[in-house]
C-alpha cells in the first residue's frame, strides 16, 4: 500500500480558517458574536472550501486582551454561549467536514484566574509554585517586552505577597509556571478535555515563551512539548499543535522535533511572511525567493503554515530597520497605521489601497506558496480594518455579511470600518452574485489548491525568471508537477523559463483557462499581465491534464 498524499495528515494541505466567535456572527441579538451565530455560517464556510477552522480564545475571561486572558480553561465565556451551544457548533462543523482546532493560551492565565488569586495570597499557597516568582528579578532586557506601548518590565511586584512575578505579556497576564510537573499535568488535562469534545488540535500560542523563563530552568525544554504531543498522539493520532513560534529559522526546526517531527505539527512561517511584504512593497520577488530557499524542509509528517495576515499587528520584527521601514512606507505611512515600531494594524486590502489585481495576486502567491495556508476570517471579501479602534483591535472589525452589515440585528459591540470598506461597500452577499468578486476568487483558489496536492506535498523549486518582479516556482511530486508564477509589478512583461525535465510537455492554466507548449529544449515563454498570476499543471501532449496529478486519497 502506498503511504502518500494520505489524508491521514490532513494538515499536509488544509486550508485553516481563523476566526473570533465575538466577531463572527451574533446569533442572539445581543451585539456580541457567538457560537449559535456561528453554527448558522457554517455552510458559508464549507462552501468557501475551508478545510479547518482555528478558534481564538472563546473561555471566560475579562477580556483585557481579547480573549488571550483566561480565567477558565473548562468553560466558554457566557458571552459567546454555552458548552451545549459548543457542542451544537461542533456537531454542525463535523457533519460538513470541517475540522476545529482552538487556540491554547497556557503561557499564562488571566491575573483573575482562581490559581492566580490563590498563588498571590501568600507563598505557602498551593499553586504559589504554578507562577513564576523572584524576589530581585534580573534587570530587563528591552527586546524582551512584547507591548512597549504598555509594559516597561516583564516583572511586576505584587504587594499582597510581596515578591515579583513574571508576565511576558501584560501585566494582567501571569505567566505559568511548566517547570511545575502538576502545570504540565493540568495543560494535558485542558488538551485531553477539549480533545473529547471533538477539536482536531490547537494554534499554540507564544510557544517559545512558554517554554522559557520557567523556575527551575528546564534541563531540555523541548520535552515538555515531546510530552504533550506524545499525549495527544495516545489520544487521538490525527490531531495537531499549530506553533506560533516567531524565531528565525535555524532555531524554528527544533520546535517541529525530531524523526518525523514529535514537536509542532505545523509551525507559522513568520519570515516567510515579512520576506512576502518586503517583496510586495518593492514590487520585485527577491526577498521572497530568498526566504523560500533557506527556508528548512519539515520533518516528513510536519508542515509549515503560511500566511500573509493574522489578528495581531503585521509584525517585521524580522526585516532589518530600513527594510521595515520600506514596508512602513509602501503599505501604512502615517504613525496611526503602526504599532510597536514593529508592525501594521492594517489589513491587506486597505494597504494595496483596495486594488483588486494586487489583492487577487497576493492572495494566489498564499495558496500556491509550499504549505498548509492559514486565512483570517474576512480576507475573502476583502474586508478593511477600523483605525479608530485601539491598537491591535483594529483589525478585529464584525464580520461583513451584507450591505446593512449583518452582523447584528442589534447594535454590534465593534465598529466596522468606515468609507470605501464598510459593509455598504464590502460584504459576502454582494461578492456572491459577483462572479469577478475576490470572494470567487478565493474559492477558485481553494478548488485549485486542493486539487493540487503538489503545492503542499511536493518538493519546490524558485525558477529563474529572469525578471526581478517575477516570482515563479515549480512543486514536484512523484513526477507531477505543478508551475506557478506571479507578477509582483504593475507592468505587461513577458518571461521565458525553463523546464527542466519537461521538455515537450504542455502547460495548462489551471486558473482562467489556456495552454501552452514547453519547446524540446525546456523553454516556454509566458505572458504575465499587471500584477498578474498563473497556475499551470505540466502533463505529456497525449495525457489529460486532470490525470496528471498526483493523486491524494
Ligand atoms: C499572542 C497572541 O497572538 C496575541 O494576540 C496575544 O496578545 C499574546 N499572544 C498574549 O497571549
Amino acid at each position: 500500500m502506498r503511504l502518500t498524499y494520505t489524508s491521514d495528515l490532513w494538515w499536509k494541505n488544509a486550508v485553516i480558517y481563523c476566526l473570533d466567535v465575538e466577531t463572527f456572527k451574533d446569533g442572539d441579538d445581543d451585539g456580541i458574536g457567538d457560537f449559535r451565530g456561528l453554527t448558522q455560517q457554517i455552510d458559508y464556510l464549507a462552501g468557501l472550501g475551508v478545510t479547518c477552522l482555528w478558534l481564538m480564545p472563546f473561555f471566560p475571561t475579562p477580556n483585557r486582551d481579547d480573549g488571550y486572558d483566561i480565567t477558565d480553561f473548562y468553560a466558554v465565556d457566557p458571552r459567546l454561549g454555552t458548552l451545549g451551544d459548543f457542542v451544537e457548533f461542533m456537531r454542525t462543523a463535523r457533519d460538513r467536514g470541517l475540522r476545529v482546532i482552538a487556540d491554547l493560551v497556557v503561557n499564562h492565565t488571566s491575573n483573575r484566574h482562581p490559581w492566580f488569586l490563590d498563588a498571590r495570597s501568600g507563598r505557602d499557597s498551593r499553586y504559589r509554585d504554578w507562577y513564576v516568582w523572584s524576589d530581585e528579578p534580573k534587570p530587563d532586557d528591552p527586546s524582551q517586552i512584547v507591548f512597549p506601548d504598555k509594559e516597561h518590565s516583564i516583572w511586576q511586584f505584587d504587594d499582597q505577597s510581596g515578591q515579583y512575578y513574571l508576565h511576558s505579556f501584560y501585566r494582567h497576564q501571569p505567566d505559568l509556571n511548566v517547570a511545575n510537573p502538576e502545570v504540565r499535568d493540568e495543560i494535558a488535562r485542558i488538551l485531553g478535555f477539549w480533545m473529547e469534545l471533538g477539536l482536531s488540535g490547537f494554534r499554540v500560542d507564544a510557544v517559545p515563551f512558554l517554554i522559557q523563563n520557567v523556575h527551575p530552568a528546564l534541563g531540555s525544554p523541548h520535552e515538555f512539548l515531546a510530552d504533550l504531543r506524545a499525549f495527544m498522539t495516545r489520544r487521538s493520532g490525527g490531531s495537531v499543535l499549530l506553533g506560533e513560534v516567531n524565531v528565525p529559522y535555524d532555531e524554528l526546526t527544533g520546535y517541529f522535533g525530531e524523526g518525523l517531527g514529535d514537536q509542532l505539527t505545523l509551525c507559522f512561517d513568520f519570515i516567510g511572511m515579512q520576506r512576502a511584504w518586503l517583496a510586495m512593497a518593492r514590487g520585485e520577488a527577491g526577498p521572497l525567493a530568498e526566504a523560500l530557499e533557506q527556508r528548512p524542509t519539515p520533518p516528513k509528517d510536519c508542515q509549515w503554515a503560511v500566511f500573509l495576515r493574522n489578528h495581531d499587528e503585521l509584525t517585521l520584527d524580522k526585516l532589518t530597520e530600513n527594510e521595515r521601514e520600506e514596508v512602513f512606507d509602501a503599505f501604512g505611512p502615517e504613525p496611526r497605521m503602526q504599532l510597536y515600531g514593529r508592525g501594521l494594524r492594517r489589513r491587506l486590502p486597505s494597504m494595496f489601497g483596495g486594488d483588486l489585481r494586487r489583492m487577487k495576486m497576493a492572495y494566489s502567491l498564499l495558496f500556491s506558496l509550499p504549505g498548509t495556508p492559514v486565512v483570517f476570517y474576512g480576507e475573502e471579501i476583502g474586508m478593511g480594518e477600523n483605525l479608530d479602534a485601539e491598537d491591535r483591535m483594529a483589525v478585529r472589525v464584525p464580520m461583513q455579511w451584507s450591505r446593512e452589515g449583518g452582523f447584528s440585528q442589534a447594535e454590534p459591540e465593534r465598529d466596522s470600518p468606515g468609507g470605501a470598506f464598510s459593509p455598504g461597500r464590502v460584504n459576502v452577499a454582494d461578492q456572491k452574485r459577483d462572479g469577478d468578486s475576490l470572494l470567487r476568487w478565493f474559492q477558485l483558489l481553494i478548488e485549485r489548491y486542493r486539487e493540487c496536492p503538489e503545492l503542499a506535498w511536493g518538493m519546490h523549486t524558485v525558477l529563474d525568471a529572469g525578471h526581478p518582479a517575477v516570482l515563479a516556482h515549480r512543486c514536484d511530486a512523484d513526477g507531477a508537477t505543478v508551475l506557478a508564477v506571479h507578477n509582483l509589478c504593475d507592468a505587461e512583461l513577458e518571461i521565458d523559463l525553463r523546464l527542466d525535465g519537461l521538455e515537450s510537455q504542455i502547460l495548462t492554466d489551471l486558473l482562467v483557462g489556456g495552454r501552452l507548449e514547453i519547446g524540446g529544449n525546456g523553454g516556454v515563454r509566458i505572458a504575465m499581465s499587471p500584477y498578474g498570476c498563473r497556475w499551470f499543471r505540466a502533463s505529456e501532449p497525449e495525457v489529460p491534464p486532470e490525470d496528471a496529478s498526483v493523486k491524494s486519497r
